[in-house]
């Protein structure tokens, strides 16, 4: 909260009002200093269930748990100050029941006070989406290629490759508009479509390899980094955090068996520690801070080497 009680987080209301005015820039985030940086340049960061691939090694993100999004979420939460932060529900979560789906998006906004979530599903999910935000949960919609589906669509395949399908996927996109979704994700649809869908709904379309005509755009963090080992077409990649980290280990372990790592830098000479409490015998805990040498005001110098 600001001095004047006003949040200074972006909330849903402020996503959906973007539309037709401002492109929408996001990424997903699953861990607190990467979403502070996140933060800085994106509207909303999604804490999204492919973290289950990206940071877990599962195949699929049919695996990925509530409290696994729970954990992350909290993380993303805790970096991020302004960016609206969007926890996605996991496979099995929400689709039984709308009653089943509000007891667990709300459990997830409490545990992690995060701004919305989103779910996977069209038409399918339409009455769990009206239900949810009747009853105060801002809810993203995602539909084209839905992850958590894998196994009945059979891979990660694109959608509407056929022009018979538009029709269907067209729905989906009006069915969760009218239900009340702020905003929708395509993913791994063509162009064309994409473009109708955009033009006919009222909320802001979120592209992921669903081309430039949508109102905004979204990349997986860690793909567009260069830290997945594969990716699909539709990531670019923005760097080459993969390598750098290869090279920053490579370097690492040379140094530490050749033993020019740690340096005398790199190593306390005069051991100092945090201060007295409560008599000289009674040492501080040294916080991570004040580690390192001559960081905190007021110390004790106890030992010398
Ligand atoms: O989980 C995720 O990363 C997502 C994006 C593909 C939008 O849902």
């Amino acid at each position: 909260m600001s001095k004047d009680g006003a949040r200074q987080r972006l909330m849903a209301p402020h996503i959906t009002a973007k539309k037709g005015l401002e492109t929408i820039v996001s990424l997903t985030a699953y861990h607190a200093h990467t979403a502070a940086i996140a933060d800085k340049y994106c509207d909303f960061l999604l804490v999204g269930d492919s973290l289950g691939m990206v940071m877990h090694g599962f195949e699929t993100t049919v695996p990925v748990t509530l409290d696994l999004m729970i954990m992350h979420g909290r993380a993303v939460v805790r970096g991020a100050r302004r960016a609206l932060v969007v926890i996605d529900m996991p496979f099995g979560s929400y689709e039984e029941s709308p009653s089943v789906a509000f007891r667990n998006c709300a459990f997830v906004m409490k545990e992690t006070d995060c701004g919305a979530v989103k779910l996977e599903g069209g038409r399918r999910m339409a009455k769990t989406i009206a239900y949810l935000v009747e009853r105060g949960i801002p809810v993203m919609a995602h539909i084209g290629l839905t992850p958590q589906s894998v196994n009945v669509i059979g891979g990660f395949k694109p959608q509407g490759q056929d022009k018979s399908e538009w029709a269907l996927i067209e729905e989906d996109a009006a069915a969760v508009a009218r239900a009340g979704a702020f905003a929708v994700v395509l993913e791994a649809i063509p162009e064309p479509l994409a473009a109708r869908i955009t033009q006919n709904i009222a909320i802001p379309t979120i592209g992921i390899g669903a081309s430039k005509a949508c109102d905004g755009q979204i990349l997986v963090m860690e793909d567009m980094l260069g830290l997945s080992p594969k990716v699909p077409k539709f990531v670019k990649t923005f760097g080459s955090v993969g390598e750098a980290i290869e090279l920053a280990i490579k370097e690492y372990s040379q140094e530490v068996r050749a033993g020019t790592f740690p340096e005398t830098a790199h190593t306390y000479t005069t051991f100092e520690v945090a201060e007295v409490v409560d008599g000289p015998d009674e040492r501080a805990r040294p916080s991570r801070g004040d580690l390192s040498q001559g960081g905190a005001t007021k110390k004790t110098k106890i030992s010398s080497t």
